[in-house]
């Protein structure tokens, strides 16, 4: 048994401790959380002990793995002191806004690195794996285009979109390291975007926005991303070539459909939002971390991955920023 601290009982930390719980060979044994009450409300939800000070998850020799679902600024740092105390860490996204801090980070773990991951749960979507499976087996050919819609279903609240670091580092990233899992380096990107919605301008930030990325091989990857979709969380890929299309569709809450004189239409909704559409990525990405800690070897994706993915939302920023193409080679 992998004997699990969560870091952080807000929304991401909520979803992890619940996917320890489900897992055969894990257990929540500790959830901290400085502010009152929040790590004693998840911890009776999971059977797991509660703190206010997150050091004591370190200082905890029962503590095998640590989960950063803390708020972004306090990953590294988090991530640097759960290392320095022998724990294997898995960090959500992004590992931190600044390239340096990943720097930070990297050299302060070095040699340790193979019990780090970082949490792009949607390499763990079982659509996403079996698209990636048979465009690697060859069955749409040379991959030319890959698109990805990724749209949220409302805005998160203005005290997090604030530390966010803006939609390119806290959303598109999980886009562009899904560009990077199928498509590889990227070489050039490009982008445009706008933001409709007063309070996200009121932060500086845009709402809604579309991407180009261009690899060495010369296929491309578009991205488009919104805060908002009236018609719930909206996540698509395709990847395109010569000899066909390999599609994710949303999930929905049913699969049954009406056909009549008036039209068709689909019954269920989207499900709401990640911690329903990415459940399985969730539990899958878990399980994925428990059997390289097991087994000594090194999960994936890496920080190294996301440092790439961060330095892509940096050329994105950039792009945004000059209306320019920016070349990352
Ligand atoms: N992979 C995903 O699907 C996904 C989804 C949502 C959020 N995230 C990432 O997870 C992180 C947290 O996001 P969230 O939506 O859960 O935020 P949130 O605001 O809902 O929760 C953050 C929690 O951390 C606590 N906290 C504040 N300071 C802390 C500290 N110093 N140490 C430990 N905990 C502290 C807060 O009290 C709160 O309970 C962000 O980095 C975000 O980018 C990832």
């Amino acid at each position: 048994m992998l004997r699990f601290a969560i870091i952080g009982a807000g929304r991401i930390g909520q979803v992890h401790a619940r996917t320890v719980l489900a897992h055969p060979r894990a257990e929540v044994a500790l959830v901290a959380d400085p502010v009152p009450g929040a790590a004693a409300a998840l911890a009776a939800c999971v059977g797991a002990q509660a703190t206010e000070s997150v050091q004591d998850v370190f200082a905890d020799p029962t503590v095998d793995a640590v989960v950063v679902g803390s708020p972004t600024a306090y990953h590294v740092d988090q991530i640097i002191a759960a290392v320095a105390a022998g724990k294997a860490v898995l960090t959500e996204k992004p590992v931190d806004l600044s390239v340096a801090r990943v720097d930070e980070c990297l050299e302060a773990i070095r040699g340790s690195e193979h019990r780090v991951m970082v949490g792009f749960n949607r390499r763990f979507d079982p659509g996403v794996l079996e698209l990636k499976a048979r465009l690697d087996a060859g069955e749409v050919g040379e991959l030319r285009q890959v698109t990805i819609i990724s749209r949220d279903p409302a805005a998160a609240p203005a005290q997090y979109m604030v530390g966010s670091g803006g939609i390119f580092k806290d959303m598109t990233i999980h886009d562009l390291d899904m560009a990077r899992f199928l498509l590889g380096e990227i070489a050039e990107i490009s982008v445009s975007g706008h933001a409709f919605i007063d309070d996200i301008r009121g932060i500086g930030d845009i709402d809604t926005c579309a991407l180009t990325l261009t690899s060495a091989t010369g296929a491309t990857a578009t991205i488009l991303n919104s805060r908002v979709c009236a018609a719930g969380y909206d996540q698509r890929i395709e990847v395109f070539g010569p000899l066909g299309t390999l599609e994710t569709t949303n999930l929905r809450s049913t699969g049954v459909q009406f056909h009549g004189a008036s039209g068709t239409s689909v019954a269920g909704p989207y499900l709401p939002f990640f911690l329903e559409r990415y459940a399985a990525a969730y539990a899958a990405e878990l399980d994925h971390f428990v059997t390289a800690i097991e087994a000594g070897t090194a999960p994936s994706p890496s920080v190294a991955d996301g440092r790439a993915a961060l330095l892509l939302a940096e050329a994105a920023g950039r792009s945004l920023a000059e209306r320019s193409m920016v070349s990352l080679v």
